[in-house]
């Protein structure tokens, strides 16, 4: 049985520090809301921090088909009395119905087809998911007079492979690198289309990277996950590339923080946001915090470059998002992973029984030979687990 009281004592302290003002807090109070993708890495940060919004009277629908991970059962998802489970998924008919019967005022659609690689080896299921699957769902939202419908965007996926950086909402290239950019590029387009024919409020919201409890590892998931979980496995962590690389990783719940200013903000729908945190961190520097917080002394190796994965660097402005929602991440990146690592020696057993790789194999070493190999070396016992002093 998951413990999931610490998360949920995490999101309380964040809402209290975040202090929301008195008008989105009585927004939220009592309604019903449907989350796709509630079982996922920021999803079952959502969920939390809606459940808590919405109190007694109100209700999170989660809808979710456990795709993203090899999971027996919905364990990244809290049991509380007012989030409401449904195994299911969005492309189908019976399950839309389902979850559109308790009456949902606002989606927050985050269910999707993530990962690059996934999308290059999957790419008609990648759009079955993030094209049709959204479809569906517009079509569910605007025939059931939903209010809101905030939608979980990608940055990365519009700017290609030579972004100008700081990167702003309007640097658009149409030259993506993988089917799941070219997807979240449609999938706004959507959006858009149905907020001005049908007047659907929609808000595109655009992620980069994120970190944060609940972010399973596996061979197509996120380079913290992925990271967190060879290094307590006393693996060396694959570089792809030189290490120089930065990427802008945003802690979880500052993500959500944004996805709530966006379900309520007045000046949101019809915009698209970057909600980042605007800080760009050295993967080689990730790579090193993790270990030494964990204790690792397998070090690191380096991998090709994977073809897909063009840009030397990436960090992202929320100046817009600041300006039209008031959004601003409160959480440091050390403070964001600690809390994941922390996370990830807390639910071992289950992330270990979830993780879906291959035998002897890690996402990164696709596409890329090792080029300067240091020999992947599990310890043979689980390390002692340290204490982590917030790294
Ligand atoms: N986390 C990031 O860094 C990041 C960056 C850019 C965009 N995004 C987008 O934000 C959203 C959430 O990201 P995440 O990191 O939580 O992803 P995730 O993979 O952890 O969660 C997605 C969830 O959707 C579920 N799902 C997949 N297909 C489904 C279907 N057909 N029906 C119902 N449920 C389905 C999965 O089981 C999973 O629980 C995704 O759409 C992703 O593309 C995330």
């Amino acid at each position: 049985m998951t413990d999931h009281s610490k998360r949920i004592a995490e999101v309380e302290r964040y809402l209290g520090k975040l202090g929301l003002r008195h008008e989105i807090i009585e927004y939220y109070k009592g309604r019903s809301m449907l989350v796709t993708g509630g079982a996922g890495a920021l999803g079952s940060n959502l969920i939390l921090a809606l459940a808590q919004l919405a109190g007694k009277e109100g209700r999170v629908i989660v809808l979710d088909n456990l795709s993203a991970v090899s999971s027996a059962g919905p364990w990244n998802v809290a049991p509380l009395p007012n989030i409401m489970f449904v195994l299911g998924d969005m492309r189908n008919e019976d399950d839309l119905k389902r979850v559109f019967k308790e009456d949902p005022s606002m989606v927050f659609h985050l269910a999707g087809f993530p990962g690059n690689q996934k999308s290059i080896d999957y790419p008609a299921i990648s759009a079955e998911v993030d094209v049709l699957g959204l479809i569906r769902l517009l079509e569910y939202s605007r025939l059931a007079g939903v209010e809101k419908f905030v939608y979980a965007s990608s940055g990365s996926a519009m700017c290609g492979s030579f972004p100008v950086l700081p990167l702003r909402e309007d640097f658009i290239s149409m030259h993506p690198s993988a089917p799941c950019q070219i997807n979240k590029m449609t999938g706004e387009m959507y959006c858009n289309f149905y907020q001005h024919h049908y007047g659907l409020k929609i808000v595109n919201c655009r992620f980069f990277n994120s970190c944060g409890p609940g972010d399973m590892p596996g061979q197509y998931r996120n380079v913290i996950a992925n990271f967190i979980y060879w290094s307590m496995k006393g693996c060396s962590l694959p570089i792809t590339g030189s290490g120089e690389e930065t990427r802008d990783f945003a802690y979880a719940l500052d993500l959500v923080q944004g996805l709530i200013r966006s379900g309520y903000e007045p000046a949101a729908p019809g915009e698209d946001l970057n909600l980042a945190s605007g800080k760009a961190i050295r993967i080689m520097d990730l790579a090193r915090t993790i270990n030494s917080a964990t204790g690792n002394r397998a070090e690191v190796h380096f991998l090709e470059r994977r073809r897909w994965d063009g840009k030397p660097r990436l960090v992202a402005s929320f100046e817009k998002a600041r300006r039209l929602i008031g959004y601003e991440p409160l959480t440091d990146f050390d403070e964001g992973l600690g809390t994941s690592i922390e996370w990830f020696w807390d639910n071992w057993e289950q992330i270990e029984a979830c993780a879906d790789f291959p035998p002897g194999m890690n996402s990164a070493l696709r596409g890329g030979q090792i080029n300067r190999a240091v020999a992947i070396r599990p310890l043979r016992s689980f390390p002692e687990k340290t204490t982590l002093n917030r790294i």
